[in-house]
């Protein structure tokens, strides 16, 4: 039986807008989010057990139910137990590039391979929807996770509508080694401080999300407008982390100092970027902001914005 090696690319949030609460306690959101050529590599393999194992050299990955990879797994073994009784158990390696808690997605994204790789490993024959749809099971990113590219996310994060590509752009991310940021924390900080902004009923959630739907980020997108495209990153959660995290606001200040088209945080954090219109500019900047920050725990990546989500390596 074959087995199959994953891509996994990490993803940015170009915009973060917090509308309002829901009745299952998530936040109504509306973002634009970013696949980046930052990728995990995920190995699956059938084993004759029938168990998962998840095996990852990286100290923060958990090799059980706490690995959102390994529930991934778990999921398609209980929707599916005839595959998993025909076929046997599953080894999933995890090859770390994308840092982990930072805001970047890389557990929804391995999460998402695992789900990818499963389907073609066990024949399941799933469509991108129907992965799209176990997929929100798991977790509000991973659904973005399987298709990638750019796109509006609403709901939870899972309702996706395509947007033109950006991948003529390149990004210079930062993290410190030592801060980990919990997205639970943020959402619940954010909920206990900016309450009184939330909108509640379902039409102004409604109008809220066409706003953004149609509005000057998606219009800069579809024009290639690089220099809006700077100007407009938004991230509502930045309100909670960077007060919080001095040095994140450093960070952010040194890069907006820098000739780049525009900086923000990541999703939950603590990743910051900044957007460039080429990898040499990337590289200058990366120089520049290593230089003036001098901290041995700053670790820096350069990428390109593209436009894939989950792809087969072999
Ligand atoms: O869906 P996921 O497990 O990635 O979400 C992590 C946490 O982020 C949730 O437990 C919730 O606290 C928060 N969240 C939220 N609203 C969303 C997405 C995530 O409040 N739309």
């Amino acid at each position: 039986m074959r087995s199959y090696s994953l891509i996994a690319p990490a993803k940015i949030n170009l915009y973060l807008e917090i509308i309002g609460d829901r009745p299952d306690n998530y936040h109504e959101l509306a973002m634009i989010l970013q696949s980046i050529s930052l990728a995990d590599q995920i190995d699956i393999r059938a084993i004759r057990i029938e168990t998962i194992i998840i095996r990852c050299e990286h100290p923060l990955v958990p090799p059980d139910l706490g690995n959102i990879a390994y529930r991934a797994a778990y999921l398609l073994s209980q929707e599916f137990p005839d595959a998993l009784a025909r076929y046997g158990g599953i080894e999933i390696t995890i090859h770390k590039n994308i840092p982990v808690a930072a805001g970047l997605a890389g557990g929804s994204a391995n999460a998402a391979a695992v789900l990818v790789g499963l389907d073609l490993m066990w024949e399941l024959g799933l469509t991108q929807g129907e992965l799209q749809q176990l997929g929100a099971k798991l977790g509000s990113d991973v659904p973005f996770c399987v298709s990638g590219g750019t796109a509006l996310a609403t709901g939870r994060g899972e309702i996706l509508s395509p947007l033109p590509n950006l991948n003529h752009l390149y990004v210079v991310l930062a993290k410190y080694k030592d801060i980990s940021i919990s997205t639970p924390w943020a959402y619940r900080t954010y909920r206990q401080k900016l309450a009184h902004t939330y909108i509640s009923d379902s039409e102004s959630q409604e109008n809220s999300r066409q706003r953004v739907n149609s509005g000057p980020m998606v219009s800069a997108i579809a024009h290639r407008d690089n220099i809006e495209i700077g100007k407009l990153l938004h991230n509502d959660l930045e309100k909670i982390v960077l007060p919080e995290y001095p040095q994140l606001l450093k960070l952010r200040e040194a890069f907006a100092s820098q000739s780049v088209l525009g900086t923000m945080m990541s999703g939950s954090g603590p990743t910051i970027f900044a957007l460039t219109e080429s990898q040499a500019q990337a590289e200058e900047v990366e120089a520049a902001v290593k230089g003036e920050m001098a901290n041995p725990n700053l670790e820096f990546w350069i990428a390109e914005l593209n436009s894939n989500g989950i792809t087969v390596a072999n």
